[in-house]
């Protein structure tokens, strides 16, 4: 299988899952219902379950047993990225093409909105089928998610964030709030594949959350390196909205070509903690080089 068909595999399966979930919800609020279903799935790039699907691929864990991680973690995603485009935080109107959810609909439904989607994702972890000698793994895995949206991972990232836009950080600080912001997420996708695989080295646990540390923070800073140089139309959401905020990035901070450095120091990293690992990585490496070379 190669990355794209892989990636064509792992939306589709993750999309069947969130649109049996909403589906299943009932009616007392279809407002609300269609405000998370618009923020869930209306478009984006489904990278956190693809690195679900293909490390659960190398590890030997079968999909039915990934569908649950995979669906919850783009479901905290997507409630963040709700709130993140909020007037209160980025305050910005355009996402995966279309108005962000508190234009299309107002801001109230996008907060419950994003209220509602992070509780689903406890919701799916809790309740979908596990194989039987997994299911003492289910409290890990809602740990594991907790952890990594809560105040030591995303909305920590987020909070920092907010804190350095219009002043000045340090570098440390700005790869610790990258790695909470964007990287937290990402790493617990890696890291609730390592809980229900079996037969993993602890050493081989080690370079593998290494190199979901690495690669989430690499996210970012691409992320924000396409806030410069991309467009709109190709990115989906308004380019060059860092800069008006002045938020601090990478470019902000180095300036691009320094950036774009740091960043192919980032693959480098990323590629060796890989190849530290005794398992065919082959689909993380293409994961990786996509993370890093995408264009939107
Ligand atoms: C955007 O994430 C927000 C960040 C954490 C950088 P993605 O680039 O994965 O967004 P979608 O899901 O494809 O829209
Ligand atoms: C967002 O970072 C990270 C989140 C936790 C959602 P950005 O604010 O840079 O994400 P975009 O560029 O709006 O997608
Ligand atoms: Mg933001
Ligand atoms: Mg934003
Ligand atoms: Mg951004």
């Amino acid at each position: 299988m190669n990355l794209s068909s892989l990636q064509q595999a792992s939306s589709d399966r993750v999309n069947s899952t969130l649109i049996q979930t909403i589906k299943a919800l009932p009616g007392h609020s279809e407002r609300l219902k269609h405000a998370m279903e618009y923020a869930l799935l209306i478009g984006g790039k489904r990278m956190r379950p693809f690195l679900v699907y293909a490390t659960g691929k190398m590890l030997s864990v079968q999909e039915k047993d990934l569908d649950g991680p995979a669906a919850a973690i783009e479901a905290i995603h997507a409630y963040s990225l709700i709130h993140d485009d909020l007037p209160a935080m980025d305050n910005d109107d355009l996402r995966r093409g279309h108005p962000t959810c508190h234009i299309q609909f107002d801001e109230a439904t996008a907060i419950l909105a994003g209220d509602a989607l992070q509780s689903l994702a406890f919701e799916i972890l809790c309740d979908y089928p596990l194989s039987s000698e997994l299911t003492n793994k289910r409290i890990e895995l809602v740990k594991i998610v907790s952890q990594a949206a809560g105040y030591n991972g995303m909305c920590g990232g987020q909070a920092m964030d907010l804190e350095a836009t219009d002043q000045s950080i340090t570098q440390q600080r700005l790869e610790d709030l990258h790695s909470k912001k964007t990287g937290a997420l990402l790493s617990a996708c890696v890291e609730m594949v390592i809980a229900l695989a079996a037969d993993i080295t602890p050493t081989s646990q080690q370079y593998l959350m290494n190199f979901a540390k690495i690669i989430g923070l690499a996210f970012q800073v691409q992320d924000d390196i396409l806030d410069v140089i991309s467009d709109s139309a190709v990115l989906g959401k308004p380019q060059g909205s860092d800069q008006a905020q002045n938020k601090s990035t990478y470019p902000a901070m180095l300036g691009l070509e320094q950036a774009q450095t740091y960043l192919d120091d980032l693959h480098q990293q990323a590629l060796q903690a890989l190849h530290a690992l005794p398992y065919n990585t082959h689909m993380l490496v293409s994961f990786t080089n996509f993370v890093i070379h995408r264009a939107y």
